[in-house]
């Protein structure tokens, strides 16, 4: 069944805009990776560079997908085709198709560990076990074979129940509830974290300036992160533009979901750094930050007080599977978009398609940890080769497609009309400077990652 002829679903105000976005932008970039690079690379000389990231390369990306998503009021394969017909471009729209899915494929593994670490936490098993036992309940449960593939199924059922309700009953709905309450949930955490005795020395770890450490290598990984962080290059922003209304200020609801991410990319740093060194652990990032450091502090510091320190673990680990459900429904709705209005395929067998596709890859990613921990592609397990793969290949070039195609390929007139809608909107200035950001500024800095990233 086709829905060619039904009118488009559209995000019902500016408020849903943002909050969907920011749903998709804040995840685990935000929670387990953020807070350890800021320390690693110089605390807030750091963050400085980060947030000129934000705004000067992050931003123009992210408001070419907006424009080429709204233009054409399509999906990132059919907007190729009706904004540059006839031309290769439409294998750069199916590549951004493609990548999503896959992304969500291995993220989705790393969903389904946090369902089970929700669970433990509901058990009480993070205060209930020997201290120096609970990092090793990760060990266990990760190159274990069915439990994981059984929180992966869990997971992709909740993102393929949300993305299949629609764009406004599920995503609309799902991101309006949940985004405030996020943000509200990383606050309790962090006023928690920043009140346990010894914790000054993981807020001095992030603020503490230290401009020795910002070598070209610190400012690609502060590209690199704010890159990841909003969810650039694979289509997801262009999807999700594709259902904003006409009348909505493009740059208003870019800098909204910029400025929210940001905030709570500081907002989780300084929930969870202070934590780890009132601790006296050591600062890492990934899985083990969230899964087995956080973990243990949970156990120490629920020696004095288990009641209060398991709620907060529930907190922590509700913050984290409802930051990863509304990131991963952005990554299933492009492939979704794709199948119905490219494919002629319904919502339900859309949907269906792409849960069997991620499932099937996830469970190789899943898998990649125990039983099949011994099959490498270039050096690197299944999960790492994807994500390596994904996060320094496929979504840098697909920014710079987007940013091409805005910056060089699209009438400037064009592009003019839809950020200002139609002129109605902005200084002309305003548009200049963006234009600059889009046509210059991105494609340089982009390309500079991806060499950094080719010989790091
Ligand atoms: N921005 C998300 C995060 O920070 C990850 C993501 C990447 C989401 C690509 C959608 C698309 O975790």
């Amino acid at each position: 069944m086709s829905c060619k002829g039904k009118a488009r679903e559209t995000f019902g105000s500016r408020f849903a805009v943002i909050m969907a976005m920011a749903g998709s932008a804040i995840g685990l970039g935000n929670i387990w990776r953020f807070p350890y690079v800021v320390g690693e690379y110089g605390g807030a000389a750091f963050i400085l560079v980060y947030v000129l990231c934000t705004f000067l390369l992050a931003l123009p990306i992210f408001l070419s997908e907006s424009i080429i998503g709204r233009r054409s009021g399509s999906n990132t394969f059919g907007a190729m085709e009706k904004l540059a017909p006839g031309t290769s471009w439409k294998w750069m729209g199916l590549l951004t198709v493609i990548s999503p899915v896959v992304i969500l494929s291995y993220y989705s593994v790393v969903g389904g560990w946090s369902v089970e670490y929700l669970f433990k936490s509901l058990a009480f098993e993070f205060t209930n076990t020997p201290a120096d036992n609970v990092p090793r309940l990760f060990g266990t449960f990760i190159t274990s074979s069915w439990e994981p593939l059984f929180m992966l199924g869990l997971f992709l059922m909740m993102v393929a129940g949300i993305v299949l309700a629609g764009v406004k009953s599920g995503i609309e709905r799902f991101s309006k509830i949940t985004m405030p309450v996020l943000f509200l949930l990383i606050v309790v955490m962090l006023v928690y974290s920043v009140t346990l005795p010894g914790s000054s020395e993981g807020v001095a770890y992030l603020l503490k300036p230290d401009f020795s450490k910002l070598s070209a290598s610190a400012v690609a990984a502060a590209m690199g992160q704010a890159f990841f962080s909003l969810s650039l290059g694979v289509g997801t922003i262009l999807t999700y533009s594709s259902y904003v209304r006409k009348d909505e200020n493009l740059l208003v609801s870019g800098v909204g979901t910029g400025i929210s991410d940001l905030l709570f990319a500081l907002l989780a740093g300084f929930a969870v750094m202070p934590a780890v060194f009132a601790c006296g652990v050591e600062p890492g990032a990934g899985p083990g930050l969230v899964f087995q450091t956080l973990p243990f502090i949970f156990n120490k510091m629920g020696a004095g007080a288990p009641l209060v320190s398991s709620l907060v673990a529930i907190v922590f680990f509700v913050t984290i599977l409802v930051a990863a459900l509304t990131s991963a429904i952005s990554m299933m709705e492009v492939g979704v978009a794709y199948l119905v209005e490219n494919r002629g395929f319904s919502r339900l067998t859309a949907v269906a398609s792409i849960f069997c596709f991620a499932l099937v890859v996830g469970a190789l990613c899943s898998l990649s940890f125990g039983t099949l921990s011994d099959v490498k592609i270039f050096g690197n397990t299944i999960f790492d080769a994807l994500d390596k793969l994904c996060s320094n290949f496929l979504m840098t070039f697909g920014g710079l497609l987007f940013t091409l195609f805005v910056g060089w390929k699209m009438k400037k007139a064009d592009v003019e009309d839809e950020l200002t809608n139609g002129g109605s909107l902005h200084h002309k200035s305003v548009f200049r400077v963006v234009y600059f950001l889009i046509r210059y500024v991105a494609p340089i800095a982009i390309i500079a990652i991806f060499i950094t990233n080719l010989f790091l």
